[in-house]
C-alpha cells in the first residue's frame, strides 16, 4: 500500500483526483506567446523598478535609503542536520515537540508515545503560522501544528495507522494551537509550565460558526442543528493577526481528515464540493473516519464544510471560544495577512494552497477604529477574487450572486466554484501573503507548481502559461506583488509584477534558471513562509526540494532569506536541518529575538539521537541588538 502520509497535500489530491492533461493546439500556442511576452518582463525585471507602476517609483526610491540593507553577513547552503546562521547570531530551541505545557504532562515519552489523557497538555507535532502576542506584562505565543507525522505518534501502530479511538484521539490532540506564555532568563527563551495562559485547542475543542453562512443547512449536522457550534480546527497552516490582539488560524488541507465507511453522499451540491475540495472516500492516512464517525461522510456529509475557514482566537482569555469566521470563505487557506483600507476598512488577504487555485481579499462594511467595536469586522464585507492580466494590470473582482450564479451563503462555502465563475487566474500554489509596512504593497509566495500548463486545477480550470505564472511545469516558484491602485488595499485595480521567480542559474541559462536577483549564492526553491518586519525587510521561508541534486544542486536545504523589497536584493540568513521545511516566523516585542518554526526535521534534530522533533528556535544576535 503507498504510504499516503509520505505524500504532499498535492500529491495525495493528484493521485485521488487525477486532472486531465490538456491537449488542445490553440492554448499550446497561446502559451508560448504568453511565455514571450514574459521574458520581454523578466529582462526589464533586474533594471528594478522599471516594470512597476510608475506611480510608486519615487516612494520606493525615497525608502532605499532605509531599507536596503542587510544587517548581517549571507551565509552559504547547506546540507547538514543542523540550523546554521550568520556570524554574530546564535539559536537556542524554545520549545519542541512533546514538551510539557504543563506540570501534569512532565515526562511525557514521545519515543514510546505518552498516555492519551495528556497528549493535550504538551506541545503538539509540526509548527507552522505563529504570532507574539504582549498582554499586562506577559509574551504569549500562538503557534500551529498543521499535522502529525502518524508513524512516529503512534510508535506502537502499523506503519502509523491508527489502530483505535484512543490512537485517533492522540493524533487530535497533538493538532491544532498552542496558546503558551513565554519567558526569557539568564538561560535564554523557555516556556512558562503551568502559566495560565497555556492552552491547547485540537480537533475538538468547541468553535463557534459565526458569519453570513453560519446557520446554512450545508453548515448543520445531527449533532449540531444549528449550524453554528463547530469542533475543532483542522490543518493549522499559516497564521494572521488582527489590529485588536487576536490570533487568526487558517485551515488548509481539512479534506485529508475526512473518508467514509459506506456510500458517499449523493446529493449533487455537496458531491461538487467534494469534487472540488478532494474530499474521498480513503482519508489521508488518518483514517479518522473508522473510529470517529464524525469524520465519516458517509454519515455525516455536512462535516466537512465546517472546515476550511480562518478562525479567530482571543490568546489572552483560555476560556475564550474561538471563532470560525464564514465571511472569510471556505478554501484550503494558507495565511490571512491583515491590514487596513485608506478609510479603515479592514482587508484581508488569503491564499488557496492548491495548484491553480485563486488568490482572495476581503473587505469589510465597518471601519476598524482602536478600541471600538470589532463586531462583524470579518464577516460582514465583500469578499473579492483576484484577476492577474498579462499588460501587468489586474483587478479583484466581486465574488457576488450576480457574478457568479451562486446564493450569498454558498459563495462563502464553496468559494473554489465562486472564484472560477468569474473567471479567477489560476495560480502556482498561493502560499503566505505579507503587506509591506512603508509600502502599499502585497506580496505572495506562489511556491511551485509542477502541472502549470499541462493540468486543470481541481475545478477544471486551464493553468495557462502566462502573467504571474510564467513557466511551465514550474519546479522552483515565485513571488508576485501587487501594486494597489490609488495606494488603497480597498480599490478593485492593481498593478502587479514579479519581485523574484526562483531558480537555478548553475544549472538553467533561461527563465529556470530565475530572475537576476536570484544567483548561485541566494538560490532556493518553493518560497512558501514570508513576514516583513518592522524595518520593512522581507523574510521568506522555504518548503521545497532539498535533495541538492539535479535542478536543485547547490541549494541546500530548506532555509530563510531576507528580501530588500526595494532594490530587489536577496540574502539567505538562516538554513534548517536536513528534512525540515522553515516555517513561522515572529518576534519578542522587544524585537531581540526572532522566533522561526523547524518543522518535520530529519535525522534527530534538535538532539543528537532519537526521533526528530519539531521546534520553535530562538534566534538572536551576540551583541543583543534587534533582530529585524
Ligand atoms: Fe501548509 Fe501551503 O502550506
Ligand atoms: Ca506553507
Ligand atoms: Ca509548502
Amino acid at each position: 500500500m503507498t504510504d499516503k502520509t509520505k505524500l504532499s497535500a498535492d500529491e495525495w489530491d493528484e493521485l485521488n483526483f487525477p486532472r486531465p492533461e490538456e491537449n488542445d493546439f490553440d492554448r499550446v500556442v497561446d502559451r508560448a506567446l504568453n511565455r514571450r511576452g514574459f521574458l520581454s518582463g523578466v529582462l526589464a525585471f533586474g533594471s528594478g523598478a522599471a516594470v512597476m507602476g510608475t506611480g510608486l517609483l519615487s516612494t520606493r526610491a525615497a525608502l532605499a535609503q532605509t531599507t536596503s540593507r542587510f544587517p548581517f553577513a549571507p551565509i552559504a547552503a547547506q546540507t547538514d542536520h543542523a540550523v546554521h546562521v550568520p556570524e554574530g547570531y546564535k539559536v537556542q530551541v524554545l520549545a519542541s515537540w512533546g514538551d510539557a505545557l504543563f506540570a501534569d504532562a512532565e515526562g511525557y515519552d514521545i519515543a514510546e508515545g505518552g498516555p492519551v489523557a495528556k497528549s493535550d497538555r504538551i506541545f503538539g507535532e509540526n509548527t507552522d503560522g505563529m504570532e507574539t502576542f504582549s498582554y499586562m506584562g506577559h509574551q504569549l505565543i500562538a503557534v500551529n501544528h498543521e499535522y502529525t507525522n502518524n508513524d512516529i505518534n503512534l510508535p506502537a501502530s502499523q506503519e502509523g495507522v491508527p489502530a483505535s479511538a484512543d490512537d485517533v484521539l492522540k493524533l487530535q490532540n497533538l493538532q491544532g494551537v498552542t496558546v503558551m506564555e513565554v519567558a526569557q532568563g539568564m538561560d535564554g527563551w523557555s516556556v512558562v509550565v503551568d502559566s495560565p495562559f497555556n492552552r491547547r485547542i485540537h480537533h475538538n475543542t468547541p468553535m463557534q460558526l459565526v458569519g453570513p453562512a453560519a446557520g446554512h443547512p450545508l453548515l448543520q449536522t445531527e449533532a449540531d442543528a444549528s449550524g453554528r457550534q463547530a469542533l475543532g480546527t483542522l490543518n493549522n497552516c499559516g497564521s494572521g493577526k488582527t489590529p485588536w490582539g487576536t490570533y487568526l488560524t487558517c485551515e488548509e488541507n481539512f479534506n485529508g481528515y475526512f473518508g467514509a465507511t459506506g456510500e458517499m453522499p449523493s446529493d449533487a451540491v455537496i458531491a461538487a464540493g467534494y469534487e472540488r475540495y478532494g474530499i474521498g472516500a480513503e482519508g489521508w492516512g488518518y483514517d479518522y473516519h473508522k473510529h470517529d464517525a464524525r469524520f465519516d461522510v458517509s454519515a455525516h456529509p455536512n462535516e466537512p464544510h465546517r472546515h476550511g475557514w480562518v478562525v479567530e482566537i482571543d490568546p489572552t482569555d483560555p476560556e475564550s471560544t474561538p471563532v470560525k469566521h464564514t465571511g472569510l470563505g471556505r478554501i484550503k487557506h494558507e495565511n490571512a495577512e491583515v491590514t487596513l483600507a485608506r478609510d479603515g476598512r479592514v482587508v484581508v488577504y488569503m491564499g488557496d494552497d492548491e495548484r491553480g487555485e485563486f488568490l482572495y481579499k476581503f473587505v469589510s462594511n465597518g471601519v476598524y477604529t482602536p478600541g471600538g467595536s470589532t463586531e462583524g469586522l470579518l464577516d460582514d464585507g465583500q469578499l473579492y477574487v483576484a484577476k492577474f492580466n498579462d499588460d501587468m494590470t489586474g483587478e479583484w473582482v466581486a465574488l457576488t450572486p450576480e457574478a457568479t450564479g451562486m446564493s450569498a451563503e454558498e459563495i462563502l462555502i464553496f468559494s473554489r466554484q465562486a472564484g472560477s465563475a468569474v473567471g479567477a487566474t489560476t495560480m502556482d500554489r498561493p502560499e503566505w501573503i505579507s503587506v509591506n509596512p512603508y509600502a502599499i504593497e502585497g506580496y505572495c509566495c506562489l511556491t511551485n507548481n509542477t502541472r502549470r500548463g499541462t493540468r486543470t486545477n481541481a475545478g477544471g480550470d486551464e493553468t495557462p502559461v502566462g502573467g504571474p505564472n510564467p513557466r511551465e511545469a514550474n519546479q522552483y516558484g515565485q513571488i508576485v506583488r501587487w501594486f494597489p491602485n490609488d495606494d488603497d488595499h480597498a480599490a478593485q485595480g492593481f498593478a502587479w509584477d514579479l519581485y523574484v521567480m526562483a531558480g537555478n542559474p548553475e544549472v538553467h541559462s533561461d527563465a529556470y534558471g530565475g530572475s537576476d536577483n536570484v544567483t548561485a549564492g541566494n538560490m532556493f526553491n518553493s518560497p512558501d513562509g514570508m513576514a516583513f518586519d518592522q524595518t520593512g525587510l522581507l523574510w521568506i521561508q522555504t518548503d521545497g526540494d532539498d535533495s541538492n541534486e539535479g535542478d536543485f544542486a547547490g541549494q541546500g536545504n530548506n532555509q530563510m532569506l531576507a528580501g530588500d523589497p526595494v532594490s530587489g536584493e536577496i540574502a539567505r540568513f538562516l538554513t534548517g536541518p536536513n528534512g525540515s521545511e522553515v516555517t513561522g516566523l515572529c518576534w519578542s516585542e522587544d524585537r531581540r529575538t526572532m522566533f522561526v518554526g523547524i518543522q518535520h526535521p530529519g535525522g534527530s534534530w534538535p538532539m543528537e539521537t532519537g526521533l526528530p522533533r519539531s521546534s520553535l528556535i530562538a534566534v538572536s544576535r551576540d551583541d543583543g541588538a534587534m533582530v529585524g
